[in-house]
This record gives structure tokens, sequence and C-alpha cells, in this order.
């Protein structure tokens, strides 16, 4: 028997493993939008991490049928205001490296006090099944932003999340211990939960629905 398709809206290799590894793929077919052939330019224009997810996996269910999950997540500065917040990817600019963005953030926090050094990764996640029902989850993971880089594990801002009981940054921890606390391994294992609770993922007929999650 076929495995029910879930589509997840995103372009990053990176992001499918984790995926793949936190949900499982023995009971449905875990697809991004690249190996599903589906080239979509969709607008995240939402003033949230929950409405850009949503926006993102709603786009995707209605262009091919299937149930559609996304991810939107961030990271939020305190001593910012929470910036750079829904804008963490394109913050000083998409192309911008990382490199620059995280020392940029550090020079920002020159003259915070050590308890004013507070931030969270932020990660909703937005699952449209196929007959269009929406389900929306949010987690984070607090830390500090570090007064300079560490680690080479992970991407984006890792080495410049400090977690204090750690003492060390979300880029010197292995993959397996950062999906274990990170936001986005949270928010998955709490939509997984949504999923088999509710039988989300199972084919129509009895039989399907008895083998299914
Ligand atoms: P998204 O892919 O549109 O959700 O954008 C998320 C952006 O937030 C990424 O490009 C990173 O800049 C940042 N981000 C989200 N999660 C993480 C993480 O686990 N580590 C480091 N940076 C992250």
């Amino acid at each position: 028997m076929e495995k029910p398709k879930l589509l997840f809206a995103t372009g990053n290799a990176h992001k499918m493993i984790e995926i793949r590894e936190i949900l499982g793929t023995e009971v449905y077919e875990i697809l991004s939008m690249k190996e599903a052939g589906l080239d979509l330019d969709i607008v995240e224009d939402g003033d949230s991490f929950e409405a850009n997810a949503l926006i993102k996996a709603r786009a995707v269910q209605r262009a091919t049928g299937h149930a559609a999950m996304a991810d939107d997540s961030g990271l939020e500065v305190d001593y910012l205001d929470g910036a750079p917040g829904i804008y963490s990817a394109r913050f000083l600019g998409e192309d911008t490296s990382y490199t620059v963005k995280n020392q940029y953030l550090i020079d920002q926090l020159a003259e915070a006090k050590p308890e004013e050094r507070t931030a969270r990764f932020v990660c909703a996640i937005a699952l449209v099944t196929a007959d269009g029902t929406e389900y929306v989850v949010r987690e984070t993971v607090e830390g500090e932003i570090a007064h300079r880089p560490a680690g080479a594990n992970g991407f984006g801002y890792d080495p410049i999340f400090y977690l204090p009981e750690y003492q060390k940054t979300t880029a010197e921890l292995s993959p397996e211990e950062k999906n274990a606390l990170s936001h986005r391994g949270k928010a998955l294992r709490k939509m997984r939960q949504i999923i088999e609770e509710n039988k989300l993922l199972c084919g129509d007929t009895a039989v399907e629905k008895e083998g299914c999650l």
C-alpha cells in the first residue's frame, strides 16, 4: 500500500534531515518541495511565526492536494526588542553571511548588562491536512547572546546562541543534542503527537486507519 504523502514546505536540506529524524518515515512519505517537483513562489508576509508557517503550508496543500507542513523560525533578542525575529533570514540582507550577521548582533549588545543578553529561538510549525484542516504549534529554546562566536555545527545564528546550563553555544552541540532541546525539535515532536492523537495522516479506509500512527 502506498504511504500517504506529507509535503514539507522548505528548500532547506538541513531542515529535511532534522524533520525526517524526528517525524519518522515509516507511516507517511515526507517530501520537500523540490523532491515533489514543486516550484512555488510563496510570499511570507505574515506578522508572526505562526502566520508565516500557515501561509507556506496552505500554499503547498492547495497546490498539491496533499497534507503539507511548514515551519517558520527565528531568533528573538530581548535587548533589541525581539529583533531580528520573523526577519531572521532576511536580517541585514538575505545574502549577507552569518559571520557578519552574528558579529553585528554581538556588537549591538556591547553595552548590555549580563542579564540583558537573553534571547530565544522560536519555531512555529503548521500542518494543513489533505481536507484543509489547520494545526499550528509554537516552541522556543531560551538562551543568551554569546560574547564571541563558538562552534562549527548547526547553521545561522547557532555560533552566538549560548546555553548557560550547557556552557556551550548550539553550534557546539552535536546534531542529536541540538534536536533534543531545540525549538524545531520540540515543535516537531509536539506536531507528531497531534498527528498521532488525531490520526491525521492516514488513509481513508478502516484498515488503513488501523495501521496508521
Ligand atoms: P526560516 O527558514 O524562514 O524559518 O528562517 C529561519 C531563520 O532563522 C534562519 O535562516 C536562521 O537565520 C534563523 N534560525 C532558525 N532556526 C535556527 C537554528 O536552529 N539555528 C540558527 N539559526 C536559526
